[in-house]
């Protein structure tokens, strides 16, 4: 089983990011290939980037850090609901992959990603040089959302429509080929 971590980047008080997740979660959990975890960044609350030493080193001096640490570690592959904020990816992402190092390293990526019409990819296209940088390999399949409000009912919870399903689906067949394949360069 590939164990599968999905990141959700919005800390936002009434962000839509939870309501993307919700909708994304069940998919993975519904692929028997996948064990899946959701690290909500929100929850996680983790401060601005409070360590001494280089992530690289491993020495963590913060209880939230080796929490942190220990999650990302757990994982095969990542996906990542982010949002784009002015064209960028939300700070408390790129803030939550600046404190660790080796726990990302040899795994693959992928993005479910919204907003307007540019449904989130300048975040996405800004985040692969930091990942890239951390051994973790982008795969080019993800689930790109534009128009998000527009697809929230009365609940504000999101409905999917075929086209995203697909998109996951194929996501979802990338990130375990790739996991597969990068688990060798991690023995
Ligand atoms: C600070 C800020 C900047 C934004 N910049 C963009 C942007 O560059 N492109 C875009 O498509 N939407 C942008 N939006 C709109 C977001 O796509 C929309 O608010 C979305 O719901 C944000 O995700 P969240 O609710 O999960 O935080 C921005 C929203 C905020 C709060």
């Amino acid at each position: 089983m590939t164990k599968l971590l999905i990141v959700i980047a919005s800390v936002r008080p009434g962000r839509v990011g939870e309501s993307v997740a919700n909708w994304f979660v069940p998919i993975a959990e519904a692929d028997e290939r996948f064990e899946v975890e959701v690290a909500d960044l929100k929850e996680l609350d983790l401060p601005f980037m409070d360590e001494p030493n280089m992530p690289g080193r491993r020495e963590y001096t913060k209880e939230h850090t080796k929490k942190w640490s220990a999650i990302v570690d757990r994982a095969d592959a990542f996906v990542f609901v982010t949002p784009e904020y002015n064209a960028t990816p939300a700070p408390a992402l790129k803030n939550a992959i600046d404190y660790l190092y080796h726990e990302w390293s040899y795994k693959p990526c992928s993005f479910v990603s919204y907003g307007g019409v540019w449904a989130g990819a300048r975040a996405v296209q800004a985040l692969k040089p930091t990942l890239t940088q951390l051994s973790v390999m982008p795969v080019p399949e993800m689930v790109p959302i534009p128009g998000v409000s527009g697809l929230l009912d009365d609940q504000g919870n999101l409905q999917g429509t075929e086209i995203h399903e697909k998109s996951a689906g194929g996501m979802l067949n990338s990130l375990e080929k790739w996991s597969g394949a990068l688990k060798t360069l991690r023995q």
